[in-house]
Formats: C-alpha cells, sequence, structure tokens
C-alpha cells in the first residue's frame, strides 16, 4: 500500500465507487488565474523557473476543483535545457530547440551531473507546493520518456510524424542509441530529485511512443521506461508509477507489467471495454475522456464521463483525459466532470 490518500490507494490495486480525478494540463491557459500569473511571470519558461508561481499554478485547479492530485507545474523540455540545448516557446506554435544530430552535438552537451544547477528551481516548487497542499491530494511529479524527449531535440521542435528521429536512427544509430541512453540517465536523477523535495507518485510521459513499431517500440519506448522504473522502485520503493506510451494501441497490453509501472494511462484512441479487459487485469488504469468533451460540454460529456466510470467499474481506476487539456476549454465543462464524477 503506497498512502491513504485516495489516489494512492487506487494506485495499490483498490477500486473506488467514485474514482479519484485529475486531469492532465490541469494547470493551463483555459483557466483565467493561470493567464494572470503567467503575465506576471514574463512567459512560460520564467513561470516554470519562479518557485513561488510555479508553486501558486499548480495550486490553482487544486482551489478551484478540488482534484485527487496536483501535477507540479513545469515542462517534459526543460531536461534538454538543463542539458545545454537551447529552448524558447514561439508564440502560437511552440517549443523550439538547437538540434541533435551528430556525435559532435552531443559532445557540446553538459555533463549529466551539471542538470540539478539548472533544475533547482522545479525542485524548490516541489517543496513549496507539499507544503501547502490540502492533506487529502497527493504530489505527482514527472518528465518525458526518453523516446518522447529524443524527438524534439533531433528535430528541434515538434513534429507529427517525428519523421527526423527516425531518419536519425536509421543513419547514425550510435548518435541515436547515445542520446536515449543519456536521456535515460539523467531522467531518473531528475525524477529522484523530485521524490526527495515531495513527489508522492510520478508519470511518465512517452507523447510519441504510437509511432515507434514493433522492436523500435521495445527498444525505446519499453526498455528505457522499464529501466527508469527500476533504477527509481530501488532507490524509493514505496513511490508508484504511472506510465502513459500514448497511442501504443496494441502495445498497451502488458506495459505496465512489463516496465514496472503501477498503472498505465491510455489516450482516447482506445475504448474503455476494450481497456478493462486487456489492461486492468495487470492494475490500475487512467483515463481517458477526450479532452474535446472540455471545450463543447453539455449531455455528451456528462453520457461519456459516466460510460468510463461504470467501464472500469469494481476495478482500480484513475479518472483523467486521454491527453491535455486545451486553451479553448471552458473551466464550466471541467466542474460539470468533477460533478457528474462525484455525483
Ligand atoms: O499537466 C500539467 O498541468 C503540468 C505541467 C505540464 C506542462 N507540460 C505545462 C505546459 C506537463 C505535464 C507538460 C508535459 C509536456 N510538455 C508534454 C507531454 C504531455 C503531452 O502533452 O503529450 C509535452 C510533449 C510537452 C512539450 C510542450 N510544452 C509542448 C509541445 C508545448 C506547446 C504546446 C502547447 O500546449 O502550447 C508546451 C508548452 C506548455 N507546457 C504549456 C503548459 C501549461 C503552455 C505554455 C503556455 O502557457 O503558453
Amino acid at each position: 500500500m503506497f498512502g491513504s490518500k485516495k489516489i494512492l490507494q487506487a494506485l495499490s490495486g483498490k477500486a473506488f465507487d467514485i474514482p479519484p480525478v485529475w486531469m492532465m494540463r490541469q494547470a493551463g491557459r483555459y483557466l483565467p488565474e493561470y493567464r494572470a500569473t503567467r503575465a506576471k511571470a514574463g512567459d512560460f519558461l520564467s513561470l516554470c523557473y519562479n518557485p513561488e508561481l510555479a508553486a501558486e499554478v499548480t495550486l490553482q485547479p487544486i482551489k478551484r476543483f478540488q482534484f485527487d492530485a496536483a501535477i507540479i507545474f513545469a515542462d517534459i523540455l526543460l531536461i534538454p535545457q538543463a542539458l545545454g540545448a537551447d529552448l524558447w516557446f514561439v508564440e502560437g506554435e511552440g517549443p523550439r530547440l538547437s538540434t541533435i544530430n551528430s556525435t559532435e552535438d552531443l559532445l557540446k552537451l553538459r555533463s549529466p551531473d551539471a542538470i540539478h544547477e539548472v533544475l533547482n528551481p522545479i525542485y524548490e516548487t516541489v517543496k513549496l507546493v507539499s507544503r501547502e497542499l490540502p492533506k487529502d491530494t497527493a504530489l505527482i511529479g514527472f518528465a518525458g520518456a526518453p523516446w518522447t524527449v529524443a524527438t524534439y531535440m533531433i528535430a528541434g521542435k515538434g513534429t507529427p510524424d517525428q519523421k527526423p528521429a527516425h531518419e536519425l536512427m536509421s543513419k547514425d544509430l550510435k548518435t541515436f542509441e547515445s542520446l536515449i541512453n543519456l536521456l535515460t540517465k539523467v531522467t531518473i536523477e531528475y525524477l529522484s530529485m523530485q521524490i526527495k523535495a515531495g513527489a508522492e507518485v510520478i508519470k511518465i510521459f512517452d507523447s510519441w511512443a504510437g509511432s515507434l513499431k514493433a522492436d523500435q517500440f521495445v527498444r525505446y519506448s519499453l526498455e528505457p521506461i522499464k529501466e527508469i522504473i527500476a533504477a527509481l522502485k530501488t532507490r524509493h520503493p514505496n513511490i508508484p508509477i504511472i506510465a502513459f506510451p500514448r497511442q501504443a494501441n496494441k502495445q498497451y497490453i502488458g506495459f505496465a507489467k512489463n516496465t514496472g509501472a503501477n498503472c498505465i494511462a491510455i489516450d482516447n484512441s482506445i475504448t474503455p471495454s476494450w481497456a478493462r479487459k486487456y489492461l486492468q487485469v495487470d492494475g490500475c488504469v487512467q483515463g481517458n475522456l477526450d479532452p474535446r468533451h472540455m471545450v463543447t460540454g453539455g449531455v455528451k460529456l456528462v453520457e461519456e464521463t459516466k460510460k468510463i466510470i461504470s467501464a472500469f467499474s469494481g476495478g482500480p481506476h484513475i479518472f483523467n483525459l486521454g491527453h491535455g487539456i486545451t486553451p479553448d476549454a471552458n473551466p464550466d465543462h471541467v466542474q460539470l466532470m468533477i460533478d457528474t464524477i462525484r455525483g
């Protein structure tokens, strides 16, 4: 048993009539109070590196909706930045990074031990939030999985098909694998520091796992995540871990068991009844309302929410969206989802 907070019990395998709930990207631009704090910080990255303001936005959705968990306000791309890559965000477009395409590029990165100098403010945010959190709310720390972070480092931006990363894999496997190994190593250290600072659950986001097929999926999504989990479990045996190999499709089957994760998070491309049959047999499942319902609301939102709860009832389940809530979402619809869940 991981602890008595509701989400920790679900992660230990307990079923609830009313499942614990939180939302990916719950602190974000759909909230007016987030937009105000972000304006005070100046921009997104300044907000990430300002522990007082980052703690404030982490707690905003908890105050408004009483979610069962808070997720620390940061980004998966802070790791590349801590390794020495340039990182900036283009308004309305997304992240941009200096690129890694050769052994020479890799050699320009800082040593893994140097990451904490840059990432210290994140550990500070974790400490601040864990002090201020309501006693029944759990704190989630997170990182991107090596493959997903590598896709951004190789392309220098988000890509629909992760083509540059696939190309590097086929043209220069040595550089590609060195990058995956480096990211695996630093991710273990980064998450371990978050746990020491007060994170009670860890989530690993492999947002682009879906573009890895067969063997590649095992080598570059499953194996690195398994290695990260094994190292964290050795150092911190009581910390539950949620894995999110987004759009893994049939490869979701057995993923939790084979990586040692305590929970598998699913996107909305798979049905709850399928997930109940093939995934919940191995333990807790997190998901998977389509984030579009947070924009459209209404009876469809209520129906779909009830359908998900009923499909997973009787087994361990954490209610969440299938992906992050979008900036055009309506906070009233989030409240409607919460009211439907909690009856
Ligand atoms: O969930 C939370 O509330 C915690 C914070 C969090 C952010 N990013 C804040 C953020 C988390 C867990 C992430 C994870 C993340 N970041 C992922 C994995 C999850 C996923 O969405 O698949 C990825 C791929 C990133 C990289 C990233 N960060 C992109 C592609 C973008 C731009 C797209 C967008 O939504 O604008 C970001 C920016 C970002 N990260 C924002 C937030 C709140 C928006 C920044 C802003 O305020 O302008």
